[in-house]
């Protein structure tokens, strides 16, 4: 399938997990990829495994006067920006993450990346797009949004604002005739070394009982695979989702179903 054929996509966090096998499928599928992410090292490799025309920026989601370099980079170097996938995000700790424990700081820093991180890529983001003609922004949410996350407060809300901001900016799109689709996935426990990160850090229970327990709360039964949220992304940055807006994808093995 060769449906990014001529499409330039921007995706941020490509350094790892999910990000990384988002970039690979959108270039798999014909689009020239820019990926970004503080992991420089990463980065560049992911970008170098891809090879063509895939190009690696370092960058901080968080900082806003970053932002507009990357995107003039992008259309310097690639041509246009026609899709944005804000994949960028940090998790909690499930230790001292609860609404009592939790710290203003660590508060703001679990929002600062995963919520303003993605203010900032729409902001920036969807004048470029309009330059191109229109195409589509992607949102990474989290099955968190949907749900009360007790251990980890403030990733949950953050998620849960990046939920609903995915849809007032694809009303906003909409309404003034863009042509940007703006929409948001939300991926269940994804095998990532984001995961692995909290599992190892779960404090009670010890890593591969923690990823036991995860897996038996999974309706299929098995964790997701980076690759799984990737396909997502492909659908619904492409022209076979044209009439989806401000819409929530679950993927997450039936968990938000139980
Ligand atoms: N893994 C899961 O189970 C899961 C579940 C739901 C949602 N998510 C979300 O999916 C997205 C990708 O997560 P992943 O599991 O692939 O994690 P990951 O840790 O493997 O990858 C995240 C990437 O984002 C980068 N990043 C973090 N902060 C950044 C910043 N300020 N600026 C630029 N880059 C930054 C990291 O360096 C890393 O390369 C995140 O938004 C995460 O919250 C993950």
């Amino acid at each position: 399938m060769q449906r990014y054929a001529g499409k330039v996509a921007l995706i941020t966090g490509g350094a790892s997990g999910m990000g990384r096998a988002t970039a690979k499928r959108l270039a798999a599928e014909g689009a020239k990829v820019a990926l970004t992410d503080r992991q420089a090292e990463a980065g560049a490799k992911v970008a170098a495994e891809i090879g063509n025309d895939a190009i690696f920026l370092e960058q901080d989601v968080t900082s806003e006067a970053g932002w507009p370099n990357v995107i003039r980079a992008v259309q310097a170097r690639l041509g246009a920006l026609h899709v944005l996938v804000n994949n960028a995000g940090i998790g909690g700790t499930m230790k001292g993450a609860t609404p009592e424990q939790e710290t203003l700081d660590g508060w703001r820093r679990i929002h600062s990346v995963n919520l303003e991180g993605v203010f900032l890529g729409c902001k920036y983001g969807i004048p470029a797009i309009r330059e191109a003609g229109g195409g589509a922004i992607v949102n990474i949410s989290s099955l968190a949004a949907m749900q009360g996350t007790p251990a980890l407060a403030a990733y949950g809300a953050s998620k849960g604002a990046v939920r609903q901001f995915t849809k007032t900016v694809a009303i906003h799109c909409a309404y003034r005739g863009y042509n940007i689709r703006c929409n948001s996935v939300h991926p269940g426990p994804i095998d990532t070394p984001m995961l692995q990160d909290l599992l190892s850090r779960g404090g009670t229970v010890d890593p591969a009982e923690g990823r036991r327990k995860f897996i038996e709360q999974v309706p299929l039964k098995t964790l997701g695979r980076p690759e799984d949220i990737a396909a997502a992304v492909a659908f619904l940055g492409s022209d076979d989702a044209r009439f989806i807006t401000g819409e929530e994808l679950l993927v997450d093995g039936g968990m938000n179903a139980i």
